[in-house]
């Protein structure tokens, strides 16, 4: 079975055909998923698919381009979320340059991004970590407050030596489908350089359909795509890939305990 471990199925996207999608899912092998909340709506959305399904689970949490919907008042609903047996992560969380020029935006978006982290540790829960254009302050964060919160760099985008210092301080590097694009030469060698049990498997669905679908709306579905590409860096079958991305995605969000099953 496949974990997906980020995946948005509250999107838009998937309205016409959101339920049929979901309930296909396990017949083709997709054994899990956590979908990710990225601002207000989405979190909810994101517990309430999790609430639905039971293979679904759900993380909490403000993207750095929602960062403005932040205040004392949201932060305290978040906190209230943690506690939901569901919840699994604060995320996606972080830092998005590529998007947000203006500094006052980006020192806002800092300014959250260590809040969140610090809830995390808080409430003992990881974090899913969204980080573009934003390798310096993000990696900066993460040691000043994040350093023994753990959790994932999602759709890792940066080279070997920043994924060596995210390693060095414990967390996962997400891979999906941008490692089956051609001219993705920077997170194949990720792949290579990290040790197999610190990779986890994720769509960013409806986003970043793998090859030979790329361009068009991604799902779990298309996940075996990301597998083999996996498999064939690493040199090892993809039941393998399989077997041990799905127990990373287990201890990633901590689900060994049976009270999470
Ligand atoms: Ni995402």
């Amino acid at each position: 079975m496949i974990f997906d471990t980020h995946a948005h199925y509250d999107d838009a996207q998937f309205d016409a055909d959101r339920e049929a999608l979901l309930e296909s899912l396990n017949t083709h092998g997709i054994g899990r998923v956590v979908n990710i909340g990225a601002n207000i709506e989405s979190t909810k959305s994101s517990v309430a698919l999790a609430e639905k399904y039971p293979f679904i689970y759900a993380a909490a949490g403000v993207h750095p381009s929602d960062a403005g919907q932040l205040n004392e008042d949201v932060y305290q609903w978040l906190k209230t979320l943690t506690a939901h047996e569901k919840v699994v992560a604060i995320g996606e969380i972080g830092l998005d340059y590529y998007w947000e020029k203006e500094a006052d935006v980006r020192a806002n978006q800092r300014e959250w991004f260590v809040r969140q982290l610090e809830l995390a540790r808080e409430c003992g829960l990881p974090v899913s970590i969204h980080s573009r254009d934003a390798a310096k302050d993000t990696l900066d964060i993460v040691k000043g407050h994040g350093r023994d919160v753990g959790g994932v760099v999602h759709c890792f985008s940066y080279g070997v030596e920043l994924a060596r210092e995210y390693l060095n301080m414990g967390y996962y590097i997400g891979v999906g489908g941008v490692v089956t694009f051609n001219n993705a030469k920077s997170i194949k060698e990720v792949v290579d350089y990290a040790p197999m049990d610190r990779i986890v498997i994720e769509t960013d669905c409806p986003y970043l359909a793998p090859v030979p679908h790329r361009g068009k709306r991604n799902s779990s579905l298309n996940l075996p795509y990301v597998v083999s590409a996996i498999s064939q860096i690493k040199g090892i079958s993809p039941e393998e890939v399989e077997a041990i991305t799905w127990k990373n995605g287990m201890d990633l969000y901590r689900m060994a305990d049976a009270s999470r099953q």
